[in-house]
């Protein structure tokens, strides 16, 4: 199995629509139309939720003209929020398939069809023109992508001059194990998450310049505390849950939310 079939395999799941419907009938909530806001607990995987969205976008000056890509778009939670609050067009791009197919039924479900267009796809090999986007997005996804390379030189390629791209992935900040599941990879052979000097490296090979860093990990305490409240306590030798193995990693200084923006020379 090559490494973006298990990235897919581990992501997949048919049913993610009915899923959410079913979530949202037992919260006592059917819309005739859904939302962005509606949606956000059920379509935004990244820490954060979509309060991270507006934060992260927030800094990318991205105004109503703007051609916007969102890289690893997932069901493409972040990109109707985006498009929704701004107005401006999103095209995502995910090597889900599943993810495409029910973020494209909830992008119809929000009458959003005009303005998101999701696209099955790697980001290591998009199908859209040279300089064909003004901004790029990418949320929680390079810890997935080995090829910070070849990432970079693709994000670079279809950002037209002046653009900018912002990252905000899970980052080592120190040494110290990594231990699995995690959210984004059952085991280490399906995660590569590297340090900000990595992606800054890879990025500025590309041609692509840091202009913003920021470290988010005080944001995720709060995200961690709200979810956590839900879990059971671990037992003595069990196996922590994903999340919570994830908050322990963020709690030691191991890992860190972390948001590069990046420009590329107009
Ligand atoms: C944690 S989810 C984040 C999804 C979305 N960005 C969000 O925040 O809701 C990671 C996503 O990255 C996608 N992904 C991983 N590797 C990829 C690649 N090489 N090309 C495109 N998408 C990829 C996965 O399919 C998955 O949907």
């Amino acid at each position: 199995m090559t490494s973006s079939d298990a990235v897919a395999q581990h992501y997949s799941g048919r049913g993610l629509v009915d899923r959410i419907m079913a979530a949202l009938a037992k919260a006592g909530h059917e819309p005739q139309v859904l939302t962005p806001d509606i949606l956000a607990p059920h379509d935004e995987f990244h820490v954060g939720g979509i309060e991270a969205t507006h934060r992260f976008s927030g800094r990318l000056e991205i105004t109503p003209d703007s051609r916007l890509l969102d890289v690893g778009c997932g069901a493409g939670g972040p990109a109707r929020t985006v498009a929704a609050t701004i107005g401006c067009h999103v095209t995502g791009i995910d090597l889900t398939a599943d993810f495409i197919t029910a973020g494209t039924e909830l992008t119809d479900r929000c009458h959003l069809a005009g303005r998101v267009t999701l696209h099955h796809g790697s980001a290591l090999d998009m199908p859209f023109d040279d300089a064909a986007f003004d901004r790029a997005m990418m949320l929680h996804v390079g810890m997935n992508i080995a090829d910070k390379a070849g990432l970079m030189a693709e994000v670079a390629r279809v950002l037209a001059p002046g653009g900018l791209f912002g990252v905000y992935d899970m980052m080592r900040v120190s040494d110290g194990e990594i231990g699995f599941p995690m959210p984004w990879a059952p085991h280490e052979g399906v995660s590569a998450v590297k340090r900000p000097e990595d992606y800054i490296n890879a990025a500025e090979a590309a041609g692509l310049t840091l202009v913003a860093q920021h470290d988010e990990t005080n944001a995720a305490e709060g995200f961690f505390q709200h979810i956590l409240a839900t879990k059971p306590p671990l037992e003595p030798g069990q196996t922590p849950d994903p999340f919570s193995n994830l908050a322990a990693h963020i709690r030691q200084g191991i890992l860190a939310p972390t948001e590069l923006i990046f420009h590329k020379a107009g």
